[in-house]
């Protein structure tokens, strides 16, 4: 599928059995994610755009890259996606953080908006989605309808695990934006979890089940 990575580095992989394993405690799952998500940043980020400075090296005076544009947005979706802006912060300090809260209806498994907040002008700006899980693609569906409602153009989607029928729901959705996905599970299962997945991630990352 054009548009998707699968980044399938041996780290990330490493690092998902971990965050996969049930007795995986909180600490060291929010320390997984945020290293996940460093290591999946490097590869989604590496067609930033640069522009030449000038700069003075102790030897001579030199033309030289560094980021062009508007400072990067980085949206993680509420909660879970919450935990891997620190990863990306360690690659780009100076990144913008908005904010879109959504949670799934137990019963419908549909996504419900209860925040928004956007850096702006986030139409000049490289956007990067977080959320570890792309389970039906309907919060990621929302959230990047809601961000493209605002003006964003340049968006990224990051997740560590995806089921083939989100992913496929949010690239039909949003064929214009480029997503990247640390591993592919086999399937949903009758309750939208991600199988094998590694069960609720907002729930594991901030202990509250
Ligand atoms: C989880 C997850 C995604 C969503 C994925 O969030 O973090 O946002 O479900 O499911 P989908 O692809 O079927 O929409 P949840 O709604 O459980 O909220 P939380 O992060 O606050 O726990
Ligand atoms: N959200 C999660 O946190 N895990 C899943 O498996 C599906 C949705």
């Amino acid at each position: 599928m054009e548009n998707v990575t699968i980044i399938s580095h041996p780290l990330i992989q490493h690092k998902i059995s971990m965050l996969r394993n049930r007795h995986t405690g909180t600490n060291e799952f929010r320390t997984l994610t945020e290293e996940i998500a460093t290591l999946m940043g490097y590869e989604a980020l590496r067609d930033l755009p640069l522009k030449n400075i000038e700069v003075e090296t102790p030897i001579e005076t030199c033309m030289t890259p560094v980021l062009a544009g508007k400072k990067l947005a980085i949206v993680p979706i509420l909660r879970a996606g919450l935990g891997m802006v620190n990863g990306i912060l360690a690659l780009v300090p100076s990144a913008k953080v908005g904010h879109i809260g959504l949670y799934r209806d137990e019963t419908t498994h549909e996504p419900h908006e209860y925040f928004c907040k956007l850096p702006s002008p986030i139409e000049l700006r490289t956007i990067v989605v977080t959320d570890p899980m792309l389970a039906t693609g309907g919060s990621a569906v929302s959230a990047v309808n809601f961000i493209k409602q605002h003006g964003g153009k340049s968006i990224k989607f990051m997740c560590i695990i995806a089921a083939p029928e989100g992913l496929k729901r949010l690239h039909e959705a949003h064929p214009d934006i480029q997503i990247y996905v640390g591993h592919l599970d086999r399937e949903l299962n009758e309750n939208a979890y991600i199988c094998p997945g590694l069960g609720d991630a907002g729930d594991r990352i901030f202990g509250t089940k």
